[in-house]
């Protein structure tokens, strides 16, 4: 079995992938200091898959101590890359610490991937990196508009950080994964989305609202040019996107790769606005959603969606699950949350 090391493995996404990783065959080991996450998610990725999955609480911008990982570690044939900062706004806020922290310790990882000789490597991108695009879908080859906030430009920063070492090396190869907007939670209902603090993303904060952890959800802008005025966003079940990551591995593993730096953008391809998805919440929970329309928020994209066919044509990859499984699954998850209230609010990760 390849042993793959996931950085960010008690993240949402990493969780996830994890388990749909261990599902198809592959050995897994996490990193992650638990700073924005909860380690207890490894027990329903535990639950899901009867595997228990080891976690090195390592600080990756600490190079010593992500090499301890590598040393410990020699037969990782291949790393995912999660661990980042990812709050939009907290970016604006705090601009030193995202470019602090994301950049540091992706170039710690490929530091150790070079001198340790992992040959294969996904890193986790955002379709934050197109800005505000001119026309949508966008496809790979879109150009970058500016990004809207620091955590989009750690995003653009570190695509051209993993294109330009790979063109350098002769032993690496990677994969940029661009996410739209990864919503729901995994059917099981053993892991999903465990925002810290008050939700800045559309779906918890629709959920928590709904089950009454907030008492009113805000909408961000009705008077843009689309067709109810709310933004457009192409949102994706987290297991869709779980799955597109060990076919990248695959990909990579069985050189299927033209280049040494591969880039997909995994998104369904549909766009929908905020005020569609609420109404599909609302018959989904089978409740109306308290909500009130407010003013923009400011490094709004207006609309954005993808062009999925490379990676529905080179990975074989196919999304399984509809905007109301998204929502269905969301909603579950939160039920389940309010129910087993102890499970995670043991250890709250504090913001830094
Ligand atoms: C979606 C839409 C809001 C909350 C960002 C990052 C992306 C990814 C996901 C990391 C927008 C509106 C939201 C609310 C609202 N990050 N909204 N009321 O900004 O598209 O993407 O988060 O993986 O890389 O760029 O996601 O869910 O914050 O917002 O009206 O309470 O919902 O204005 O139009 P976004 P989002």
């Amino acid at each position: 079995m390849k042993k793959i090391l996931v950085t960010g493995g008690c993240g949402y996404i990493g969780s996830h992938t994890i388990v749909d990783l261990l599902q198809n065959g592959y050995q897994v080991i996490s990193a992650d200091n638990n700073s924005r996450s909860n380690p207890q998610i490894l027990k329903g990725v535990e639950e899901i898959t009867g595997i228990k999955v080891k976690n090195y609480a390592v600080d990756l911008c600490i190079f010593d101590d992500t090499c301890a990982i590598f040393q410990e570690n020699p037969d990782i044939a291949g790393i995912i890359h999660f661990a980042a900062y990812k709050a939009v706004g907290e970016s604006v806020e705090k601009p030193l610490l995202y470019f602090q922290n994301n950049l540091d310790s992706l170039i710690n990882i490929l530091r150790c991937a070079t001198e340790f000789n992992v040959p294969n490597f996904v890193f986790s991108s955002s379709c934050t990196v197109y800005g505000n695009p001119d026309t949508t879908p966008v496809t790979e080859d879109t150009v970058f508009k500016p990004a809207q906030s620091p955590y989009g430009s750690t995003k653009q920063m570190g695509e051209q950080i993993v294109q330009q070492v790979m063109n350098s090396s002769t032993n690496l190869q990677s994969i940029l994964l661009r996410y739209f907007n990864p919503v729901g939670a995994h059917p099981s209902n053993c892991i999903g989305e465990l925002p810290i603090g008050r939700p800045a993303n559309l779906i918890p904060g629709i959920t928590q609202t709904a089950i009454g952890k907030l008492p009113q959800m805000q909408v961000y802008g009705n008077d843009y040019p689309t067709k109810d005025g709310s933004c457009v966003r192409d949102f994706i079940h987290v297991s869709d996107i779980a799955h597109a990551h060990t076919l990248a591995l695959d990909f990579l593993l069985q050189h299927k790769n033209k280049s040494n730096c591969e880039i997909f953008n995994l998104g369904t391809g549909s766009g929908y606005t905020v005020l569609e998805v609420i109404d599909v919440f609302e018959k989904v929970s089978g409740q109306k959603l308290n909500y009130v329309i407010a003013d923009r928020r400011p490094g709004d994209v207006i609309a954005i969606y993808a062009n999925n066919d490379k990676a529905t044509t080179e990975l074989n990859w196919h999304t399984k699950y509809s905007l109301q499984d998204m929502l269905q699954t969301a909603w579950n998850w939160e039920q389940k949350l309010k129910k087993e209230q102890s499970l995670f609010d043991g250890k709250k990760p504090e913001l830094n």
